[in-house]
Order: structure tokens, then sequence, then C-alpha cells
């Protein structure tokens, strides 16, 4: 049974976080590094959570992590936890195969982006919603891009204006999430990449700076920043 958030909601979000590497400590899988004293998936829930579209949220834990991360879960909202598999993709396959039949709207979402803002969250789902069939934050690319060669010789500069960075929560009309990864062959870490492939148009709306993936040590202290002046 598939814990409800909103019941009139109309968007289901799936959390992949069944990476190798348990519990909390060095090692730790990128989901549970701890972020103000909290894990990063708990601040990434919550933030989903305050959605109003939202009507269920489902987590791919590791397969011998799920009671683990169901009890972590629990306190904090109502979500699904479900056993990932072998890889993202299978990891998300089974996260979608837990979403209540009747739900529309599905988005893909990074732990790693624990600051995602419930905004970010509601102007995907409406993207969709209003007809889209798959949307990606973006944000424009600041720096200039140059392509290297192996030898670190530089072999040009990349015209950037039309290049994107792109963030999650990654939104699909549900059908189309599911064709993709029931056609996927070679696993891709980005959900929207899978659809592509399929020849579907993919949108883009405003990505968010806070929706920055915390990866490296600096990322870590300028969230923890963002998350004192929220
Ligand atoms: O390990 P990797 O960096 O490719 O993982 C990317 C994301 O996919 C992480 O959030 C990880 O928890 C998730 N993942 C998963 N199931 C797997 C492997 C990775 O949900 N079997």
């Amino acid at each position: 049974m598939t814990a409800q958030l909103n019941p009139r909601g109309d968007v289901a979000v799936l959390v992949p976080a069944a990476g190798s590497g348990t519990r909390l400590g060095p090692g730790a899988p990128k989901a549970l590094r701890l972020l103000g004293g909290e894990p990063l998936l708990v601040h990434a829930l919550r933030r989903v959570c305050q959605a109003p579209s939202v009507a269920a949220v489902v987590v791919a834990a590791p397969p011998d992590e799920v009671a683990f991360v169901r009890a972590m879960l629990a306190p904090v909202a109502p979500v699904t936890v479900v056993a990932g598999g072998a890889h993202r993709q299978a990891s998300v396959a089974a996260a979608l195969a837990a979403v209540p039949a009747e739900i529309p709207i599905v988005l893909v979402h990074d732990a790693a982006r624990a600051l995602a803002p419930p905004h970010l969250v509601e102007s995907v789902a409406a993207a969709v919603r209003a007809g889209a069939e798959a949307v990606i934050p973006v944000l424009p690319v600041v720096d200039t891009i140059k392509e290297v060669g192996p030898d670190e010789a530089v072999r040009g500069t990349v015209d950037r204006t039309p290049l994107r960075a792109v963030q999650t929560p990654q939104g699909f009309r549900r059908q189309v999430l599911a064709a993709a990864h029931a056609a996927a062959v070679d696993p891709l870490t980005d959900d929207a990449g899978l659809v592509e492939k399929q020849g579907v148009r993919v949108t883009c709306v405003p990505g968010s700076d806070h929706a920055l993936k915390i990866t490296r040590p600096f990322d870590l202290l300028l969230a923890e920043h963002l998350l004192a002046t929220e």
C-alpha cells in the first residue's frame, strides 16, 4: 500500500537512493550524508512533501536497508520505501512500479539536491500538467567552457549560449517515463536522457540555485549556509 500525502494531488515523486554503502559515516551513500545533523534524503523529502501537488513519494533503498530507511523516514513524511535494483535505472523502475495507478505525473528527484525548494517541484509538475511530456529544470552555464585533449591542451572554446546545466526533479507524463524505461538498453544517470532517446521532446523550465547537487565538501558548506538562512 502506497502512503498518501495530498490525496487530491496528481504527482508522484521517485527518489532512487539505493546506491551501495550502508548507514551513516565514512563511505556512506550520498543520500545519507548529514547536512545540519540530518541526512540529505530527509531534507530532500521534507521539501518535496511540502509541494501541494504531491500525492505520493516512493524511495528506492538498498534491499537490505529498506527497514532502516523506512524507520528513518517515518517521522518525516508518509513515504513508501521499496527495494532498489542493481543499478539506478532499475531502482527508478522499482519505485515507478509502486506508484498508484491513478497518478498521471511522475517526477524523479536526486536526494543530493536536498534543498530543491517545493516551488521547483510545483513548476516542473505544472509544465507536465500543461501538456509537456518531459520537463527538466535548468540553469544557464556561466563559466567559459573549453574542450581539452588528453594532453591538457585546449582544443577549442565551446559556445555556451545553447548549453544548460540540468537539475532535478525531472518530470514526466507517467506513460512516457514507463515506456522509456521499458525500452532502455544502456543504463543512464539521467531519466530525461532515456526519454530523449525515444524521440520525445524534453522541455526546460527555470531551475533554482537552491537545487545545487551537494557532492563536494564546498557544496556542503554552501548548503549549510543556505539552510541557516532559509
Ligand atoms: O552510484 P551512482 O552515483 O551512479 O548513483 C546515482 C544515484 O542512483 C544515487 O542517488 C544512488 O543512490 C542511486 N542508485 C540507486 N540504485 C542503484 C545504484 C544507484 O538508486 N542500484
